[in-house]
């Protein structure tokens, strides 16, 4: 047998060593780098396999026909289109989020509601006690689902009750960074375990078709918490987001082997658990005043959805040397951007003023489309004027000024035609179907500030 190599890594990003050091860097992080013991790769190059004989691997053409079982429907509709569609038999999903933020109601509510569709699945818990969980899944209305429970934190006892019987349908894993395997010598939650118990969990799922469900933790920046290697060994990563604040959920894919990756889940956290939300323009606009100043309509694409939301801004004057811009839900490197064209190509001065820009709800946008809507909101409260009555605003801005158009017009005019709105401002677009909205070609930034200021305003405040 190979001599086991001492090797070391990076609690925060995973990256190996071969001796300890006190900064990380890859993540410049300190004080994250431990010793790992013959686990995994070492962070020499292999020397060689030695002389013993492999397996034969058969190999197929690409139309061989392979045995493939359908997809399972969650029925919870939300949690099926972030997935792309329902859980792959044999595939493994990380969801990673906040804590307090759903992942372990929400796993809940979709495993009782495929047990009681007739589903095997078995939940682990290692941070919840059975009669906490069954407490919650009654308030839920979940009494009686034949959904088995486990409240473990053992790798080899875990694998050891899967073993026995017939492999379950779907498995819950709350969470992989409470798992410990006993033959790895570090604590539960560092990397070799959560690596070691995750590659485990994974060919479990692959060996006997089992969709397995991983709960991940996450660090205080955002990532899930462990090596990224984690997100690479699974099939499917979604993230859970909302503001605490606010009772909106998101799930998200950020990566998905079965599915495209920009679907979004819309839930709403009640006293009753989570709920789904159909249709999302309704619930970010439900409090929306377009009469203020500041105030714009997106009309945006969440994965193949056109989501309504409103963007707020306000611009006030401030004294400070270096004005502040603060922003909640959107890119902050997009929002200077849009200020610095709109400062060189309309002459309008943000340079002394403090800027805010949120987006309602609690809503995540990454869309350039949304540029033109938060310009407009910009502009609006700088010149202390409400953008144009009942209309929804979208387009890219470009750093020379012109609006460029995007994708999904029609589907993003169909739903603010839904949603009540008679007009839009957008970039001009060859495609002719308006579905009865006004459209006003935008297409340079100085005709989206002509939409504010008498034309002889300069852009002071
Ligand atoms: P939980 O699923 O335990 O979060 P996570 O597993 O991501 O840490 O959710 C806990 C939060 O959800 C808790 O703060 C209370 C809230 N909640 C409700 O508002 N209503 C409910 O019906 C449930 C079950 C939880
Ligand atoms: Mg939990």
């Amino acid at each position: 047998m190979a001599k086991l190599k001492q090797s070391y890594v990076c609690n925060s990003c995973g990256t190996l060593y071969n001796r300890w050091q006190g900064k990380c860097e890859g993540c410049e992080e300190w004080n994250t780098i431990e010793a790992e013991i013959g686990v995994g790769a070492s962070a020499g190059t292999p020397k060689g396999l030695d002389g013993k004989k492999g397996r034969f691997v058969e190999l197929v053409s690409l139309d061989t026909p392979v045995p493939n079982k359908p997809r399972l429907q969650t029925t919870i509709t939300e949690f099926d289109r972030a997935l792309g569609g329902g859980l792959v038999a044999g595939s493994a999903t990380l969801i990673g989020g906040d804590p307090g933020i759903g992942k372990s109601t929400l796993l809940l509510q979709a495993l009782a509601t495929l047990a009681k569709n007739g589903e095997d699945c078995i939940y682990f818990s290692g941070e919840e006690a059975i009669a906490q969980i069954q407490m919650r899944a009654n308030r839920l209305g979940y009494h009686g689902a034949p959904l088995r429970l486990g409240c473990e934190t053992n790798l080899r006892d875990i694998l050891t009750t899967l073993d026995q019987g017939k492999p379950p349908a779907v498995l819950v894993i709350d969470s992989i960074q409470t798992l410990f395997a006993d033959h790895v010598e570090s604590a539960p939650g560092t990397v070799s375990q959560v690596r070691v118990c995750a590659h485990e969990l994974i060919a479990y799922a692959k060996r006997k078709g089992t969709a397995v469900l991983l709960i991940g933790h996450v660090t205080k920046d955002g990532q899930i918490a462990g090596p990224r290697v984690l997100e690479h060994m699974v099939d499917t990563v979604l993230y859970f987001e909302g503001d605490r604040g606010h009772h909106f959920r998101i799930l998200r894919a950020v990566k998905n082997r079965f599915g495209g990756t920009d679907e979004i889940g819309v839930f709403e956290m009640s006293s009753r658990g989570l709920s789904e939300v159909t249709n999302p323009s309704e619930l970010f606009l439900s409090d929306h005043n377009s009469r203020e100043p500041g105030s714009a309509v997106f009309a945006g694409i969440e994965g193949s959805r056109p989501v309504l939301v409103e963007i707020q801004a306000l611009v006030a004057r401030s004294s400070a040397a270096h004005p502040r811009r603060a922003v909640v839900g959107w890119d902050s490197g997009r929002l200077a951007m849009v200020l610095a064209v709109l400062d060189a190509r309309t002459g309008l001065g943000f340079a002394g003023c403090d800027v805010y820009l949120n987006v309602a709800g609690g809503l995540k946008i990454s869309e350039p489309a949304a540029d033109l809507a938060v310009a407009a909101a910009l502009v609006s409260s700088l010149s202390q004027t409400p953008t144009p009555e009942e209309s929804v605003i979208f387009g890219e801005i470009s750093l020379s000024g012109d609006i460029r158009s995007v994708s999904n017009t029609p589907a993003r005019l169909k739903e603010a035609s839904k949603l009540g709105f008679g007009k839009a401002l957008m970039p001009k677009d060859k495609k002719s179907e308006t579905h009865g909205i006004t459209v006003n070609q935008i297409e340079r930034v100085s005709d989206l500030v002509a939409q504010f200021l008498p034309p002889d305003m300069t852009g002071t405040p």
